[in-house]
Order: structure tokens, then sequence, then C-alpha cells
């Protein structure tokens, strides 16, 4: 079995949908969820899918017995940032190198870093009077959203683009990609 770890701090759509998708996958599982926000949605995700849920604030990443305690509990073969907001530290990176991927709502490198995430990026977007938007899925290393990029994604603007209605378009290309692109790479791992 080769395991997968989400981790969020946002309502954990792409979480739901990338549970659903390995539903009933032969050899791939979502065995944890992490969230520092986990009243927004994993707390009821966790209950729902029964996957353990661990909450946390962001700086246990840091420590090397909370990094053992997580590998020996979940052998996570994929972390998967899916609304992670909080910079991921150099341990946790050390710890899982090669193995973690985020989703960033935009086309990298434009419209990324501190800062940079969830609605901000979409307002970002229109106010420079993009054309076009898109989804980025990386590597994460140890600067916000700069990892070797795996796979992009792009939508267009309308004339009369809000980011609500920009938001639901980068969405619904996270639920279409994001799921399947971590299962090619689980093949190949
Ligand atoms: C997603 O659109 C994701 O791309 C974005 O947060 C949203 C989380 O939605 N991530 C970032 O902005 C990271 N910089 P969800 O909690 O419903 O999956």
């Amino acid at each position: 079995m080769k395991n997968i770890a989400i981790f969020g701090s946002g309502k954990g759509s792409n979480a739901i949908n990338i549970i659903k998708h390995f539903n009933t996958h032969t050899y791939i599982n979502v065995n944890a969820l992490a969230s520092n926000k986990p009243r927004r949605g994993f707390l009821d995700i966790s209950y729902e899918y029964r996957i353990n849920l661990e909450i946390i604030n962001g700086d246990e990443l840091n420590e090397d017995k909370w990094l053992d305690n997580f590998q020996e509990n979940y052998q996570p073969d994929l972390i998967v940032l899916a609304g992670y907001m909080k910079l991921i530290p150099v341990p946790f990176i050390k710890k899982f190198e090669g193995k973690i991927i985020n989703i960033h709502p935009a086309l990298l490198p434009d419209f990324g870093g501190k800062g940079m995430y969830g609605m901000h990026v979409h307002e970002s977007v229109i106010e420079a009077k993009r054309k076009e938007s898109g989804i980025t899925i990386h590597y994460v290393n140890e600067h916000y959203d700069e990892g070797e990029i795996i796979f992009q994604a792009k939508c267009s603007l309308d004339e009369h683009e809000t980011p609500e209605s920009l938001a639901h378009k980068i969405h619904q290309l996270e639920y279409e990609h994001y799921p399947r692109v971590i299962e090619e790479i689980l093949a190949k791992h």
C-alpha cells in the first residue's frame, strides 16, 4: 500500500476530492490528515471518512520527535499540501525530501510567495488585468511556491470576472487534475 498524508488549513474541498478519488483504489490510500485550522473543515472530514487527524499549529514540523512519530505512525509515501497556508520548515522538508507537493491557485512563478494564498491570489490576478490564470502543482522546498513545477493547467478570465467566480474556475481545475497528478507521481515511485 502507498500512503498519502494531506495537510490543509482551509475548507478541505481538495482533501475531500482526493480522498474520494482514492477511496476504492487498489494500492493508494489516504491515511493521515493534518490541519492547523481543523474547525474549518478537516474535523468533519476526519470524522466522516475515519481518517486520523493531527491537529497542529505548524511548529511541530520543526521537532524531531514529532517528525519521527509522524513517520512511524503513517509512513507517508507522499505528503500533499491542499490549502496549507503556513511555510513548511526545513526539518520537515529534510525528513520527507522529494515527497512533498503543493497546489497553488495561479500560474507560478507569477502570483506566488508570502501572502499569496486563497482569495488574495485571485484578487491580484484580476487587478493585474490578466487574461488567464490557472493552477500549478509543484514540489515543495523551503521557499514559498518555488519548488520544481510538476504540472500546470490554465483557464481564461471573462471580462466581468470576480475573485469568487475565478476561485470557482480554479477549484474545478484543481479537482480535475490534483488526484490524477498524485496518482502519476505515486505510480513512478
Ligand atoms: C485551494 O484553491 C488551493 O489552491 C489554495 O487554497 C485553496 C484551498 O481550498 N492554496 C493556496 O493558496 C496555497 N498558497 P480547499 O481547502 O477547499 O481545498
